[in-house]
């Protein structure tokens, strides 16, 4: 059975490497990955990954990478050489832009080790749609799949996508194409900005590789203990 850490990422999303360092020394053995953001690359750059590394941590470098295909691609195998595990372009860059990144990554890092690299499909925070309408999980999940094939077919290694849409991206792209879930709120939980969300047994029911979780644990009065409930919530799933 699989250890319920190895699915729990948690969100660094903190302004700086002390404050980053502090809370990862909290949490201790509890949890294995971590998720670094715009945020705290933003105020500590590579350093951030640097840390997690020396704590032996994995490292999910959450920065959505979307531009032009060249771009997409040099940037790709810079963060892919710092040695993260998991890296994410924006689908809505582009085919090229994907292959490219997918290629970069090839060239610059040993196979063995390499960053798996994720498509972001819609953000979980998206709650209008692209004609301006309230987005309803119709009108979800068909453009999450959309973009799923095209991240599949671009050679990306799975998606990053709101737990509602996973059951079906996981029929169209088969059960080895990875899914990571964000928008993860406890029973009950305040969902903030976040739109699509779901708890962490459901997120992993319905086919999550990994969940990501930022504020439920992080603003949580104890968040160790907030880790724990989550990785029990998930044990044996
Ligand atoms: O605090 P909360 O649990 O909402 O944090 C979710 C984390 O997952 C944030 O760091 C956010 O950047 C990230 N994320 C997301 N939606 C995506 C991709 C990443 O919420 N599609």
């Amino acid at each position: 059975m699989k250890d319920p850490r190895e699915r729990l990422v948690v969100a660094l999303d903190v302004g700086g490497l002390d404050e980053a360092a502090a809370f990862v020394d909290r949490l201790g053995d509890l949890v294995l990955w971590y998720k670094v953001g715009l945020e705290l690359f933003s105020a500590a750059g590579p350093a951030a990954v640097g840390m997690l590394k020396e704590q032996r941590k994995r490292v999910f470098l959450d920065l959505k990478l979307h531009d032009i295909p060249n771009t997409v691609g040099r940037a790709a195998g810079r963060l892919g050489a710092m040695g993260v595990d998991i890296l994410d372009v924006h689908v809505a860059a582009g085919q090229e832009a994907m292959h490219g990144a997918a290629r970069a990554i090839q060239q610059t890092c040993d196979p063995a080790s390499r960053p798996l690299l994720l498509g972001v499909t819609v953000l979980t925070s998206t709650a209008v749609g692209e004609d301006g309408q309230p987005l309803s999980a119709e009108a979800l999940v068909p453009e999450v799949v959309l973009r799923a094939v095209s991240a599949q077919k671009a050679g990306l290694d799975g998606v990053v996508c709101p737990a509602a849409a996973a059951p079906d991206v996981q029929r169209q792209c088969g059960a080895d194409f990875h899914m990571l879930i964000p928008g993860i709120r406890l029973a009950g939980g305040v969902k903030a900005d976040q739109r699509w969300t779901a708890t962490p047994a459901s997120a992993v029911e319905a086919g999550a590789s990994w969940i990501v979780v930022g504020r439920p644990i992080s603003a949580a009065p104890d968040p160790v203990a907030a880790a724990q409930d989550i990785l029990t919530q998930i044990e044996g799933l």
